[in-house]
């Protein structure tokens, strides 16, 4: 890891050298602010351990809020997350379902994974389904397409926004907002970067 400081002193980047599928790679990291965390996937397994090592930190009430154009990868780090909650079998898009609820053994919390991609008037639909009650509630929501529905999502939450780079990269770029995500995004940044 060599960090570097530009010559304006504004942006610090950090050039990280990380093992991922036995080869090695280098990945440009501007850290803009604390509140963010900007990095590139290079594989659909790569966005899953990323989701894993995520869904390892979360806590009952959290709010995980994916954006992303269609197959920019909301769904595999959703099942990554899963993963690292300790669900046991396969996860998969709730497209159709809506809301899919799956719980781990205890004590770890229900994941509701929540598609909002189907939901003609988004918040209204969103809120008719009951999402206030899942929302900060006893389990963990990761929503997809959640900018479908901000009006109805808490201002407490990380944001994470997908792109695609190629046909095998996307970019991350990660927001939190509020005391808890705040230190969660910290947490992630430490056990998944090692900064
Ligand atoms: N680095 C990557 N991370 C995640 N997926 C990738 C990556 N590179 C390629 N892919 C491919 O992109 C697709 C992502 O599918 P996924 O269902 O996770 O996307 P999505 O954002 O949930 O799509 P949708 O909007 O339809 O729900 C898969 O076909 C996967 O193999
Ligand atoms: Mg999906």
């Amino acid at each position: 890891m060599i960090p570097y400081n530009s010559s304006s002193g504004q942006m610090l980047v950090v050039c990280l050298y990380s093992v991922y599928n036995s080869r090695l790679k280098v990945t440009a990291m501007p850290i803009l602010d604390e509140h963010m965390l900007d990095f590139v996937s290079h594989s659909p397994a790569q966005t899953h351990r990323l989701g894993t090592r995520m869904g390892l930190l979360l806590r009952a009430g959290d709010i995980v809020c994916l954006e992303g154009e269609l197959g920019t990868g909301k769904t595999h780090l959703a099942q990554g997350i899963g993963h690292g909650m300790g669900i046991v079998g396969p996860i998969t898009s709730p497209t159709f379902t809506l809301i899919a609820e799956y719980r781990p053994p205890k004590p770890a919390p229900t994941l509701y994974h929540i598609d909002m991609y189907r939901l003609g008037d988004a918040v209204d639909e969103a809120l008719a389904l009951g999402l206030d009650d899942y929302l900060g509630g006893d389990g963990v929501c990761v929503i997809e397409w959640a900018d479908r529905i901000v009006p109805a999502l808490p201002p407490d939450r990380i944001w994470i926004s997908l792109s695609h780079l190629d046909l095998s990269k996307r970019g991350i770029v990660m927001t939190a907002s509020g005391a808890r995500y705040d230190d969660l995004l910290r947490e992630f940044r430490r056990t998944a970067f090692g900064i």
